[in-house]
Protein backbone atom coordinates (compact mmCIF):
# COMPACT_ATOMS: atom_id res chain seq x y z
CA UNK A 1 0.00 0.00 0.00
CA UNK A 2 1.39 3.09 -1.21
CA UNK A 3 1.97 5.83 1.94
CA UNK A 4 0.00 8.90 1.50
CA UNK A 5 3.50 10.78 2.11
CA UNK A 6 4.86 9.06 -0.99
CA UNK A 7 1.95 10.44 -3.00
CA UNK A 8 0.53 14.37 -3.59
CA UNK A 9 0.54 15.32 0.23
CA UNK A 10 3.46 17.03 1.27
CA UNK A 11 4.55 17.89 4.52
CA UNK A 12 3.20 21.62 4.05
CA UNK A 13 -0.27 20.21 3.38
CA UNK A 14 -0.66 19.10 7.70
CA UNK A 15 2.47 20.41 9.33
CA UNK A 16 0.02 23.21 10.04
CA UNK A 17 -3.67 22.98 10.07
CA UNK A 18 -6.30 21.46 11.56
CA UNK A 19 -4.43 18.16 11.96
CA UNK A 20 -1.70 19.83 13.50
CA UNK A 21 -3.85 21.36 15.44
CA UNK A 22 -5.96 18.30 16.88
CA UNK A 23 -1.85 17.53 18.12
CA UNK A 24 -1.35 20.93 19.92
CA UNK A 25 -5.06 20.79 21.85
CA UNK A 26 -3.52 17.15 23.43
CA UNK A 27 -1.18 19.38 25.13
CA UNK A 28 -3.22 22.32 25.46
CA UNK A 29 -5.70 20.11 26.97
CA UNK A 30 -3.02 18.51 29.27
CA UNK A 31 -1.99 22.27 30.56
CA UNK A 32 -5.37 23.36 31.38
CA UNK A 33 -6.18 19.98 33.84
CA UNK A 34 -2.23 20.63 35.48
CA UNK A 35 -3.04 24.75 35.54
CA UNK A 36 -6.49 23.94 37.53
CA UNK A 37 -4.67 21.37 39.87
CA UNK A 38 -1.69 23.31 40.67
CA UNK A 39 -3.80 26.44 41.31
CA UNK A 40 -2.79 28.87 38.31
CA UNK A 41 -6.45 29.22 36.88
CA UNK A 42 -7.65 29.99 40.19
CA UNK A 43 -5.18 32.91 40.69
CA UNK A 44 -5.53 34.20 37.13
CA UNK A 45 -8.89 34.27 38.13
CA UNK A 46 -8.39 36.02 41.53
CA UNK A 47 -5.37 38.25 40.37
CA UNK A 48 -5.82 38.97 36.54
CA UNK A 49 -2.38 38.44 36.54
CA UNK A 50 0.44 36.31 37.35
CA UNK A 51 4.52 35.95 36.96
CA UNK A 52 5.07 33.57 33.37
CA UNK A 53 7.70 31.36 35.93
CA UNK A 54 5.88 31.08 38.99
CA UNK A 55 6.24 32.85 42.24
CA UNK A 56 9.02 32.63 44.76
CA UNK A 57 8.73 30.43 47.07
CA UNK A 58 5.59 28.55 45.21
CA UNK A 59 7.63 25.32 45.10
CA UNK A 60 7.11 24.54 41.18
CA UNK A 61 9.54 24.26 38.72
CA UNK A 62 9.60 27.40 36.71
CA UNK A 63 10.54 25.48 33.54
CA UNK A 64 6.98 23.74 33.52
CA UNK A 65 4.89 26.53 34.59
CA UNK A 66 5.71 28.20 32.10
CA UNK A 67 5.00 25.53 30.00
CA UNK A 68 1.86 25.34 31.24
CA UNK A 69 1.55 28.70 30.33
CA UNK A 70 2.85 28.84 26.83
CA UNK A 71 0.18 25.58 26.23
CA UNK A 72 -2.29 27.94 27.58
CA UNK A 73 -1.35 30.99 25.39
CA UNK A 74 -1.53 28.92 22.48
CA UNK A 75 -5.04 28.22 23.41
CA UNK A 76 -5.67 31.86 24.09
CA UNK A 77 -6.48 31.08 27.42
CA UNK A 78 -3.81 33.10 28.56
CA UNK A 79 -2.07 35.91 27.11
CA UNK A 80 2.27 35.90 27.84
CA UNK A 81 2.97 39.59 27.74
CA UNK A 82 6.64 41.28 27.64
CA UNK A 83 7.92 41.63 30.49
CA UNK A 84 7.10 37.74 32.08
CA UNK A 85 3.85 37.64 33.01
CA UNK A 86 0.68 36.17 32.37
CA UNK A 87 -2.66 37.45 32.03
CA UNK A 88 -6.18 36.20 30.80
CA UNK A 89 -6.58 35.97 27.41
CA UNK A 90 -10.00 35.66 25.09
CA UNK A 91 -11.10 32.24 25.98
CA UNK A 92 -10.06 32.10 29.64
CA UNK A 93 -13.58 32.32 31.29
CA UNK A 94 -15.13 29.80 29.06
CA UNK A 95 -12.22 27.37 30.15
CA UNK A 96 -12.29 28.49 33.41
CA UNK A 97 -15.87 27.64 33.09
CA UNK A 98 -14.71 24.16 31.78
CA UNK A 99 -11.74 23.55 34.00
CA UNK A 100 -13.63 20.26 35.25
CA UNK A 101 -14.52 18.98 32.00
CA UNK A 102 -10.73 18.67 31.24
CA UNK A 103 -9.24 17.76 34.97
CA UNK A 104 -11.62 14.74 34.71
CA UNK A 105 -10.53 14.05 31.16
CA UNK A 106 -6.68 14.50 31.59
CA UNK A 107 -6.03 13.98 35.27
CA UNK A 108 -9.17 11.64 36.16
CA UNK A 109 -9.38 9.08 32.99
CA UNK A 110 -5.78 10.03 30.66
CA UNK A 111 -4.23 6.88 31.62
CA UNK A 112 -7.18 4.93 29.57
CA UNK A 113 -6.10 6.59 26.46
CA UNK A 114 -2.28 6.36 27.17
CA UNK A 115 -3.20 2.63 26.88
CA UNK A 116 -6.07 2.06 24.60
CA UNK A 117 -4.83 -0.54 22.27
CA UNK A 118 -3.61 -2.78 25.25
CA UNK A 119 -7.36 -1.98 26.44
CA UNK A 120 -8.56 -2.86 23.07
CA UNK A 121 -7.69 -6.80 23.49
CA UNK A 122 -10.31 -9.18 24.32
CA UNK A 123 -8.05 -11.45 26.47
CA UNK A 124 -6.74 -8.42 28.50
CA UNK A 125 -10.20 -6.84 29.92
CA UNK A 126 -10.53 -9.04 32.47
CA UNK A 127 -10.23 -8.40 36.35
CA UNK A 128 -9.05 -4.83 36.91
CA UNK A 129 -7.89 -4.10 33.69
CA UNK A 130 -7.25 -0.27 33.79
CA UNK A 131 -6.87 2.49 36.08
CA UNK A 132 -8.25 5.80 36.65
CA UNK A 133 -7.56 8.29 39.52
CA UNK A 134 -10.64 8.58 41.09
CA UNK A 135 -9.91 11.50 43.54
CA UNK A 136 -9.35 13.53 40.23
CA UNK A 137 -12.36 12.01 38.61
CA UNK A 138 -14.70 13.06 41.99
CA UNK A 139 -13.34 16.70 41.77
CA UNK A 140 -14.04 17.05 37.99
CA UNK A 141 -17.41 15.59 38.86
CA UNK A 142 -17.93 18.53 41.34
CA UNK A 143 -16.57 21.16 39.23
CA UNK A 144 -19.07 19.95 36.22
CA UNK A 145 -22.17 19.98 38.22
CA UNK A 146 -21.26 23.55 39.54
CA UNK A 147 -22.58 25.36 36.37
CA UNK A 148 -26.30 23.89 36.62
CA UNK A 149 -27.24 20.48 38.29
CA UNK A 150 -26.42 21.75 41.81
CA UNK A 151 -28.90 24.63 41.55
CA UNK A 152 -30.95 21.98 39.99
CA UNK A 153 -30.59 19.86 43.36
CA UNK A 154 -31.22 22.37 45.86
CA UNK A 155 -34.80 24.01 43.88
CA UNK A 156 -35.74 19.85 44.32
CA UNK A 157 -34.79 19.60 47.50
CA UNK A 158 -35.97 22.99 48.79
CA UNK A 159 -39.85 21.96 47.00
CA UNK A 160 -40.44 18.71 49.27
CA UNK A 161 -39.68 18.49 53.28
CA UNK A 162 -36.33 16.33 53.29
CA UNK A 163 -34.84 14.77 56.89
CA UNK A 164 -32.66 12.31 55.66
CA UNK A 165 -30.62 11.67 52.03
CA UNK A 166 -28.46 9.40 51.00
CA UNK A 167 -25.92 10.67 48.23
CA UNK A 168 -25.09 7.11 45.99
CA UNK A 169 -21.84 7.54 44.69
CA UNK A 170 -20.65 10.91 46.31
CA UNK A 171 -17.56 11.30 44.96
CA UNK A 172 -16.55 14.84 46.82
CA UNK A 173 -19.42 14.71 49.10
CA UNK A 174 -19.70 18.67 48.13
CA UNK A 175 -23.78 18.06 47.12
CA UNK A 176 -24.07 16.67 50.94
CA UNK A 177 -22.00 19.31 52.49
CA UNK A 178 -24.05 22.25 50.74
CA UNK A 179 -27.31 20.22 51.47
CA UNK A 180 -26.45 19.87 55.17
CA UNK A 181 -25.30 23.57 55.61
CA UNK A 182 -28.35 25.19 54.29
CA UNK A 183 -30.71 22.83 55.80
CA UNK A 184 -29.24 22.33 59.54
CA UNK A 185 -32.10 19.92 60.19
CA UNK A 186 -30.98 17.09 57.41
CA UNK A 187 -28.91 14.05 58.26
CA UNK A 188 -27.31 12.34 55.16
CA UNK A 189 -24.93 9.09 54.57
CA UNK A 190 -22.34 9.57 51.35
CA UNK A 191 -21.66 5.75 49.99
CA UNK A 192 -19.13 5.50 47.78
CA UNK A 193 -16.91 2.22 46.45
CA UNK A 194 -13.57 4.24 45.91
CA UNK A 195 -11.50 4.28 48.76
CA UNK A 196 -9.79 7.08 47.23
CA UNK A 197 -13.59 9.04 46.87
CA UNK A 198 -14.50 7.93 50.49
CA UNK A 199 -10.76 9.35 51.79
CA UNK A 200 -11.78 12.87 49.79
CA UNK A 201 -15.15 12.68 50.87
CA UNK A 202 -14.44 12.21 54.45
CA UNK A 203 -11.62 14.93 54.60
CA UNK A 204 -14.23 17.37 53.50
CA UNK A 205 -17.01 16.12 56.16
CA UNK A 206 -14.53 16.66 58.22
CA UNK A 207 -13.09 20.18 57.14
CA UNK A 208 -16.76 21.45 57.04
CA UNK A 209 -17.02 20.67 60.53
CA UNK A 210 -20.29 18.58 59.96
CA UNK A 211 -19.84 15.10 61.25
CA UNK A 212 -22.60 15.17 63.19
CA UNK A 213 -25.26 15.72 60.39
CA UNK A 214 -23.09 13.38 57.86
CA UNK A 215 -21.21 10.06 57.43
CA UNK A 216 -19.56 8.43 54.61
CA UNK A 217 -19.54 4.99 54.04
CA UNK A 218 -17.68 2.62 51.69
CA UNK A 219 -20.24 0.15 49.94
CA UNK A 220 -21.11 -0.74 46.74
CA UNK A 221 -24.56 1.03 45.71
CA UNK A 222 -25.62 -2.04 43.64
CA UNK A 223 -25.78 -4.28 46.74
CA UNK A 224 -27.10 -2.38 49.78
CA UNK A 225 -29.25 -4.20 52.15
CA UNK A 226 -31.62 -2.61 54.32
CA UNK A 227 -29.70 -1.53 57.86
CA UNK A 228 -31.11 0.88 60.94
CA UNK A 229 -29.79 3.67 59.47
CA UNK A 230 -31.39 3.39 55.88
CA UNK A 231 -34.94 2.93 57.47
CA UNK A 232 -35.69 6.43 58.06
CA UNK A 233 -34.00 7.66 54.76
CA UNK A 234 -36.77 9.76 52.25
CA UNK A 235 -34.66 10.98 49.78
CA UNK A 236 -31.91 9.26 47.50
CA UNK A 237 -29.60 10.74 44.84
CA UNK A 238 -27.50 9.43 42.49
CA UNK A 239 -25.35 12.14 40.51
CA UNK A 240 -23.27 10.83 37.52
CA UNK A 241 -22.99 7.37 38.18
CA UNK A 242 -26.11 5.96 37.33
CA UNK A 243 -24.60 3.99 34.17
CA UNK A 244 -22.68 1.75 36.47
CA UNK A 245 -25.75 0.27 37.00
CA UNK A 246 -26.16 -1.27 33.88
CA UNK A 247 -26.60 -3.54 31.96
CA UNK A 248 -30.19 -3.33 31.91
CA UNK A 249 -30.84 -6.33 34.02
CA UNK A 250 -28.64 -5.50 36.48
CA UNK A 251 -30.19 -1.67 36.54
CA UNK A 252 -33.46 -3.15 37.09
CA UNK A 253 -32.10 -5.11 39.67
CA UNK A 254 -30.58 -2.41 41.61
CA UNK A 255 -33.64 0.30 41.17
CA UNK A 256 -35.78 -2.81 42.71
CA UNK A 257 -33.45 -3.21 45.35
CA UNK A 258 -32.87 0.46 46.13
CA UNK A 259 -36.62 0.47 47.03
CA UNK A 260 -35.89 -2.96 49.55
CA UNK A 261 -32.99 -1.10 51.47
CA UNK A 262 -34.44 2.25 51.55
CA UNK A 263 -38.66 0.98 52.17
CA UNK A 264 -39.46 4.62 53.14
CA UNK A 265 -37.66 6.84 49.95
CA UNK A 266 -40.16 8.84 48.92
CA UNK A 267 -37.97 10.02 46.06
CA UNK A 268 -35.20 9.20 44.07
CA UNK A 269 -33.22 12.08 42.15
CA UNK A 270 -31.22 10.28 39.31
CA UNK A 271 -28.88 12.80 37.31
CA UNK A 272 -27.00 11.30 34.48
CA UNK A 273 -25.55 11.46 30.94
CA UNK A 274 -27.11 9.47 28.33
CA UNK A 275 -25.52 8.33 25.47
CA UNK A 276 -25.84 10.15 22.62
CA UNK A 277 -27.57 8.57 19.32
CA UNK A 278 -26.34 11.00 16.60
CA UNK A 279 -22.65 10.29 15.43
CA UNK A 280 -19.72 12.54 16.76
CA UNK A 281 -19.37 15.71 14.30
CA UNK A 282 -16.82 18.67 14.48
CA UNK A 283 -19.70 21.11 14.36
CA UNK A 284 -22.75 19.50 16.41
CA UNK A 285 -20.36 17.68 19.09
CA UNK A 286 -20.49 19.57 22.32
CA UNK A 287 -17.80 18.90 25.13
CA UNK A 288 -17.52 16.13 27.26
CA UNK A 289 -19.73 13.92 24.64
CA UNK A 290 -17.28 11.91 22.63
CA UNK A 291 -15.19 12.21 26.00
CA UNK A 292 -17.41 10.56 28.20
CA UNK A 293 -18.17 8.32 25.36
CA UNK A 294 -14.98 6.94 24.90
CA UNK A 295 -14.12 6.58 28.35
CA UNK A 296 -16.97 4.15 29.19
CA UNK A 297 -16.42 2.57 25.92
CA UNK A 298 -12.68 1.73 27.25
CA UNK A 299 -13.78 0.90 30.86
CA UNK A 300 -16.66 -1.56 29.02
CA UNK A 301 -19.24 0.37 31.07
CA UNK A 302 -22.64 0.26 29.36
CA UNK A 303 -23.96 4.10 28.94
CA UNK A 304 -27.77 4.27 27.92
CA UNK A 305 -29.81 5.86 26.14
CA UNK A 306 -32.55 8.12 27.01
CA UNK A 307 -35.05 6.01 26.01
CA UNK A 308 -33.11 3.34 27.57
CA UNK A 309 -33.35 5.05 31.09
CA UNK A 310 -36.75 5.22 30.82
CA UNK A 311 -37.14 1.54 29.65
CA UNK A 312 -35.43 0.72 33.03
CA UNK A 313 -37.54 2.90 35.56
CA UNK A 314 -40.95 1.23 34.27
CA UNK A 315 -39.35 -2.26 34.40
CA UNK A 316 -38.18 -1.35 38.01
CA UNK A 317 -41.36 0.05 39.93
CA UNK A 318 -40.29 3.79 40.01
CA UNK A 319 -42.72 6.57 38.16
CA UNK A 320 -40.89 9.11 36.27
CA UNK A 321 -42.45 12.25 37.92
CA UNK A 322 -40.25 14.35 36.06
CA UNK A 323 -37.30 15.10 33.55
CA UNK A 324 -34.82 17.63 33.38
CA UNK A 325 -32.56 18.08 30.95
CA UNK A 326 -29.34 19.91 31.56
CA UNK A 327 -27.04 22.20 29.33
CA UNK A 328 -24.08 21.45 31.19
CA UNK A 329 -23.07 18.71 31.01
CA UNK A 330 -24.31 18.32 27.62
CA UNK A 331 -26.79 15.47 27.21
CA UNK A 332 -27.79 15.05 31.13
CA UNK A 333 -30.94 14.74 32.72
CA UNK A 334 -31.98 14.76 35.87
CA UNK A 335 -34.67 12.53 37.05
CA UNK A 336 -37.37 12.54 39.38
CA UNK A 337 -38.71 9.40 40.82
CA UNK A 338 -40.50 7.49 42.91
CA UNK A 339 -41.91 4.48 44.16
CA UNK A 340 -45.15 3.47 42.01
CA UNK A 341 -45.86 0.49 44.79
CA UNK A 342 -44.78 -1.08 47.68
CA UNK A 343 -40.68 -2.71 47.32
CA UNK A 344 -41.08 -5.92 45.73
CA UNK A 345 -38.17 -8.56 46.42
CA UNK A 346 -36.03 -8.32 43.32
C1 LIG B 1 -18.38 10.56 38.17
S1 LIG B 1 -18.24 10.39 39.88
C2 LIG B 1 -19.59 11.39 40.48
C3 LIG B 1 -19.39 11.82 41.90
C4 LIG B 1 -20.54 12.62 42.52
N1 LIG B 1 -21.79 11.91 42.50
C5 LIG B 1 -20.71 13.96 41.88
O1 LIG B 1 -21.84 14.31 41.50
O2 LIG B 1 -19.74 14.73 41.74
C6 LIG B 1 -18.94 8.77 40.12
C7 LIG B 1 -18.73 8.28 41.54
O3 LIG B 1 -19.51 7.09 41.70
C8 LIG B 1 -18.72 6.15 42.38
N2 LIG B 1 -19.27 4.81 42.05
C9 LIG B 1 -19.20 4.15 40.87
N3 LIG B 1 -19.82 2.96 40.96
C10 LIG B 1 -20.29 2.87 42.22
C11 LIG B 1 -21.02 1.88 42.93
N4 LIG B 1 -21.39 0.73 42.35
N5 LIG B 1 -21.33 2.11 44.23
C12 LIG B 1 -20.97 3.26 44.84
N6 LIG B 1 -20.26 4.24 44.22
C13 LIG B 1 -19.93 4.05 42.92
C14 LIG B 1 -17.31 6.40 41.89
O4 LIG B 1 -16.34 5.87 42.75
C15 LIG B 1 -17.28 7.91 41.81
O5 LIG B 1 -16.87 8.50 43.01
Amino acid sequence: MASTLTGPLGPGAWTTGPVADMFSSYVAASALSAAHELGLLDQLAADGSAALRGSPGDGLDANVVQHIYRALSWAQIVVIEDGGSVKPGPQFDAAYAARGYFYWLVRGCGQLFAVTPELAWEQRRQGNFYERDMRAVAVGSRLIGDAEVERMFDKMIATRPVRKVVDLGCGSAHRLIRIAHDHPGIRGIGIDISGDAVRLASEAVAEAGIGHQISIRHADARRLEPAPEYSDTDTLTCVFMGHDFWPFTDCVRTLRGLQLAFPRAQRLLLCDVARTTEPPRPDATAIFTLGFESVHALMGVYVPTLAEWHEAFRASGWNCEGVYPTEAPPNGFLFELTPAGPAETP
